[in-house]
């Protein structure tokens, strides 16, 4: 296993995702550990772009229950239908929010937070078996590109 990612520098957040998700795959085939997957993918996208929190939330006791990230402390528990992570649970689908304060019903962790993207992680029945959260500081910071490749990202993680 390689011990550091080779992140290129002054390129293009599609790039450095093309180089990011090899070197995840490989990191994460070598382990079967749940939780250590989620914690070195956490710190990998930390690593790799700087986002301001990135972190999973489990699916555990019937809500969303904080699990491994980077950045400042968050939220420990989340009803399955309330927030951004709740409505990515309940809709099974990846959510993009340009800006929190206009999506009704965003749970504010952080008042640095300013847009989100929140993407379910599926186990072999197809269920939702936790949520992968990105948050950046800054207003409309995630697109399609974001989308397609952190869905990318949580499949090396489905169990
Ligand atoms: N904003 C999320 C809550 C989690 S934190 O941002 C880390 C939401 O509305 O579900």
């Amino acid at each position: 296993m390689s011990e550091s990612l080779v992140i290129p520098r002054n390129a293009g957040r599609k790039e450095i995702y093309e180089a990011l998700v090899p070197q995840l795959n490989a990191l994460l085939e070598g382990e079967s550990d749940f939780i250590a997957n989620l914690a070195n993918t956490a710190a990998a996208l930390k690593e790799a772009f700087g986002f301001f929190w990135v972190g999973f939330y489990v699916v555990k006791e019937n809500q969303l229950v904080l699990g491994p990230f980077q950045g400042p402390i968050a939220c420990t528990r989340i009803a399955f239908d309330r927030g951004v992570c709740g409505h990515a649970y309940q809709t099974q689908q990846t959510v993009l929010v340009p800006d929190v304060e206009k999506f009704p019903g965003h749970i504010a962790c952080n008042s640095l937070s300013r847009s989100e993207i929140v993407v379910p992680l599926f186990g072999s029945n197809g269920e939702v078996i936790a949520v992968l959260d990105v948050d950046s500081d800054r207003l409309n910071d995630f697109s399609e590109i974001d989308a397609a490749f952190l869905e990318k990202i949580v499949r090396l993680l489905s169990v």
